[in-house]
């Protein structure tokens, strides 16, 4: 059997009968009944933060198994898209699905590294990224390529994690640290809000807004672990596709609970 691939999450679990597996982050909470609606909320707040409207040409980096990429066509109407991938798994699914669409095209590469030819001498009206960004190298190697890419007046919006504001150093935020980068999230991803307001304008970025979702974002994802573990057969529940997923529920309850990171929706402008 092949061993599961690094992010590989089974989106089929998390979900629950009826949900949408292809998604796969964190949710936004705020006025969700399931994770589908709590994903499907928190990709849509990306697009509404882009100002995304027919015509324009967007790049989503870190696309999973595409559902962001429905939605930007459906909601928001945009046809040329560009979606790059690090699980060949979800890009030969997405391939397949995708196959007589014109107008979308899906690489296979990392974020955080040149993009592959052609995408890194293209140009988009917006690049996104929703709930990935903290699994890159450092931030400043997210955006490098993502900036690069943007169109003049081209707007970046993603979400990430960041260190709180007053979080003092301490055992728990080491702790936090190791546990972090355990979950596939390196210690160079996490910066603080003045350093990543710093990083952006380096990159000719202005026009700088940051909402903080902590709230709408980490309880709730895991209220929702919670609930499904409830209803989980027992031969599941010690399956290890779940136990994955009880451990990053974890982890955002630990970091939650002692105020160690927020979660942010950044946009940015290049002009
Ligand atoms: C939490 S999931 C979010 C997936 C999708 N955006 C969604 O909302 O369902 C994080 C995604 O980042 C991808 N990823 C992690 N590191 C990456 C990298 N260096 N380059 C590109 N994608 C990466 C993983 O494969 C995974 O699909």
């Amino acid at each position: 059997m092949p061993r599961p691939e690094r992010f590989a999450i089974d989106g089929a679990l998390l979900a629950g009968p009826g949900g949408d597996a292809r998604w796969n982050n964190l949710g936004d909470w705020h006025d969700a009944a399931d994770y589908t609606q709590a994903c499907l909320a928190l990709a849509g707040l990306h697009g509404e933060a882009a100002l995304l409207v027919p015509g324009q040409r967007v790049l989503e980096l870190a696309c999973g198994f595409g559902a962001g990429i429905e939605l930007w066509r459906e909601r928001f109407g945009i046809e040329h898209i560009r979606a790059l991938e690090l699980r060949r798994q979800c890009v030969s699914a997405l391939r397949d699905r995708l196959q007589a669409e014109q107008h979308i095209e899906v690489y296979q590469g990392r974020f955080d590294a040149p993009l592959p030819v052609p995408l890194g001498e293209q140009r988009f009206d917006a690049v996104l990224c929703v709930d990935a960004a903290y699994h890159a190298r450092s931030l400043e190697a997210f955006l490098a390529p993502a900036c690069q890419v943007l169109a003049d007046q081209g707007r970046l919006v993603f979400s990430t994690l960041l260190w709180a504001a007053d979080r003092t150093p301490s055992w728990r935020s080491a702790l936090a640290g190791h546990l972090l980068r355990a979950a596939g999230i390196p210690p160079g991803s996490l910066v603080s809000d003045a350093r990543l307001r710093a990083l952006l304008q380096r990159h000719g970025l202005h026009d700088l807004r940051f909402e903080l979702l902590t709230q709408r974002v980490l309880p709730g994802f895991q209220r929702w672990v919670s609930q499904r573990h409830a209803r989980l057969p027992l031969r599941l529940r010690w399956s290890a596709a779940w136990l994955k997923i009880r451990g990053t529920a974890a982890l955002c309850a630990y970091l939650h609970r002692h105020r160690l990171v927020d979660y942010v929706l950044v946009s940015a402008r290049r002009v």
